[in-house]
């Protein structure tokens, strides 16, 4: 296997809305981000990336962007952000973008031109059709509720927006178009970026003659999978790679809803031809509903090693992995796979952590941040979860009280509450007043706690980083090959990685009750090292073992 800088990295994510304020607005900002660079430093990671900071409206916090080369003013300017590159790069942290192109915000300055006239020369810049039956062109809805399309009334067509009315999807089908985007990444690339996170990359290009979408069961539109994967989108990304990304040392990670492993493997083929790496959720939709994510219940284990075993393993040697359970679009994981506890957030991380693939943490993660109880939708702030509940409660679909609970746990909400720095008010993270509720339990999880204590979440993380970074099993860890132990048991999630001859054993019981289990006699030792384990001294290994709730351990053996 082709060994790379972005195989052996570990990226920290940064929702700089939520991160640090540093002018007491109560939104955070590049300076704020710049102020903490020591901090992530300590962390040990040496990417990171960066959620929109561009000029936008703000419909859906900066995903839906206005001008791709101005910085956002509530986040500063274009010299604050110069200064983050360059302090970043000093401490030896690559920043990463996000790069926001299926759609532009409805405010950006080539759809207020396209949706000007019907002869506009930016009018094919979007994807504008007639009326069907005096109705909507096809039955796909928007991710964000509704139909996907929004009638224009001065041009008297529909146009496409499979998000929000504000965030109207580019026809990448139109070569102009392309090329106006290949250009504005050159611009980035030039100034000295290094990568790029690709937004619903997926999506970019649409089937032709854009055919009625199936409906599940209880849906009130077409799901969205005939928008992802589209007929052209390899050849665009292909394009993408020739014309921009091979010409200079970036990494790429697409955001590929709907991908499957076949695609994957062309997205982020070894070959070089499209992107580094993907991101998948098949992990994170395990606990969904059946017509959408609103629902309550656990993973079930067992499913979740299958899944992720097959990403493990399809991938190996063909393409390349990212791994991940949290980002700004997700719970947080230790309130959804585990109990809120440091041990079980040491135990999850752990599980994660030690897998092939480039691993990403998202701020507050490696604190061991929880879900936040919002209470009543209206200390919501996120258009997906605002929209979700008023239009199934209004189409009598879900009862109020039952959705509000399903929201609470999974709402994008949960990790966009603001960064947990310290005991003081608004956790440190601002003097003014919040843009989103600060969860309650600052005063308990914290950085400033974390980082005064040496067994804290924070501490642990540092050595799952630094164990890929810079160990004596950096190698194996980045590299090995990854086979699943235990597939069918409920609590115990056991693996192990092997290079040349060197083999690591990796357990996690992820139940909050002691778990007994009978290793395969070759994984029972003889131990040569333990590289980690959250609970002390670490459990002897033999075939009839048994760990205490939420324990892991990983051996050398
Ligand atoms: C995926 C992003 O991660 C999410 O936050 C955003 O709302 C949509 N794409 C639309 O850009």
């Amino acid at each position: 296997m082709q060994k790379v800088w972005w195989k052996e990295s570990v990226v920290y994510q940064i929702y700089p809305r939520s991160f640090c304020d540093s002018n007491g607005d109560g939104i955070g900002d590049l300076k704020g981000i710049t102020g903490k660079l020591d901090y992530v430093q300590k962390l040990g990671v040496n990417v990171i990336w960066l959620s929109p900071v561009y000029k936008s409206p703000n419909d859906d916090n900066g995903y839906d962007i206005a001008d791709y080369q101005a910085i956002m003013d509530e986040f500063g300017t274009m010299e604050d952000f110069d200064e983050l590159l360059m302090e970043a790069h000093q401490r030896g942290i690559r920043i990463v973008m996000d790069l926001v192109v299926n759609h532009t915000s409805d405010e950006h300055a080539w759809f207020v031109e396209s949706r000007s006239s019907r002869d506009n020369d930016k009018r094919d810049y979007y994807i504008w059709r007639e009326a069907r039956d005096g109705k909507e062109p096809n039955n796909w809805g928007s991710c964000f509720s509704g139909s996907a399309w929004q009638w224009d009334e001065k041009t008297q067509m529909y146009y496409l927006h499979c998000f929000s009315q504000k965030q109207p999807d580019l026809n990448w089908d139109n070569p102009v178009v392309r090329d106006k985007v290949f250009e504005m990444m050159t611009w980035w690339c030039e100034k000295g970026i290094d990568g790029f996170r690709m937004d619903v990359i997926s999506m970019i290009s649409k089937p032709e003659g854009l055919p009625d979408a199936p409906m599940a069961e209880g849906a009130l539109y077409g799901g969205c999978d005939l928008t992802c994967n589209g007929p052209h989108v390899h050849e665009y990304l292909q394009e993408m790679n020739r014309r921009v990304l091979s010409k200079y040392d970036i990494m790429t990670v697409g955001e590929t809803a709907g991908v499957t492993i076949e695609e994957a493997r062309k997205y982020a083929n070894s070959e070089g031809t499209e992107l580094n790496m993907v991101f998948q959720f098949e992990h994170v939709g395990l606990d969904g509903g059946d017509a959408d994510k609103w629902a309550k219940k656990k993973m079930s284990l067992p499913a979740l090693k299958e899944n992720l075993t097959k990403w493990q393993k399809e991938l190996a040697g063909v393409a390349w992995n990212s791994i991940f359970f949290c980002n700004h679009d997700q719970p947080r994981v230790v309130s959804r796979l585990g109990d809120n506890s440091p041990e079980s957030a040491k135990c999850i991380g752990t599980m994660l952590h030690m897998m092939q693939g480039t691993p990403y943490v998202y701020q507050g993660e490696e604190l061991g941040m929880t879900n936040c109880l919002f209470g009543p939708i209206e200390n919501y702030r996120d258009i997906e979860s605002i929209n979700a509940y008023h239009e199934l409660t209004e189409a009598g679909l879900r009862e109020p009280q039952e959705l509000l609970s399903c929201i609470a746990y999974k709402s994008r909400d949960n990790a966009r509450t603001p960064m947990q720095w310290n005991g003081s008010a608004n956790a440190g993270f601002t003097t003014g007043t919040p843009w989103i509720m600060v969860n309650p339990n600052y005063k308990e999880i914290n950085a400033e706690k974390e980082l005064a204590d040496e067994n804290s979440v924070f501490y642990y993380y540092q050595k799952l980083i630094r164990l890929r970074r810079q160990s004596e099993w950096s190698d194996v860890i980045v590299y090995g090959d990854y086979e699943l132990l235990l597939p069918q048991d409920e609590a115990v999630f056991a693996y192990t990685r092997s290079l040349e001859g060197r083999k690591l054993l990796v357990l996690c019981n992820l139940s909050d009750a002691d778990a007994e289990f009978e290793l395969p006699a070759e994984a029972a030792g003889p131990v040569k090292a333990v590289l980690i384990t959250n609970e002390g001294e670490a459990p002897v290994l033999k075939e009839r073992m048994k760990l205490k709730k939420w324990q892991c351990v990983v051996y050398e053996i």
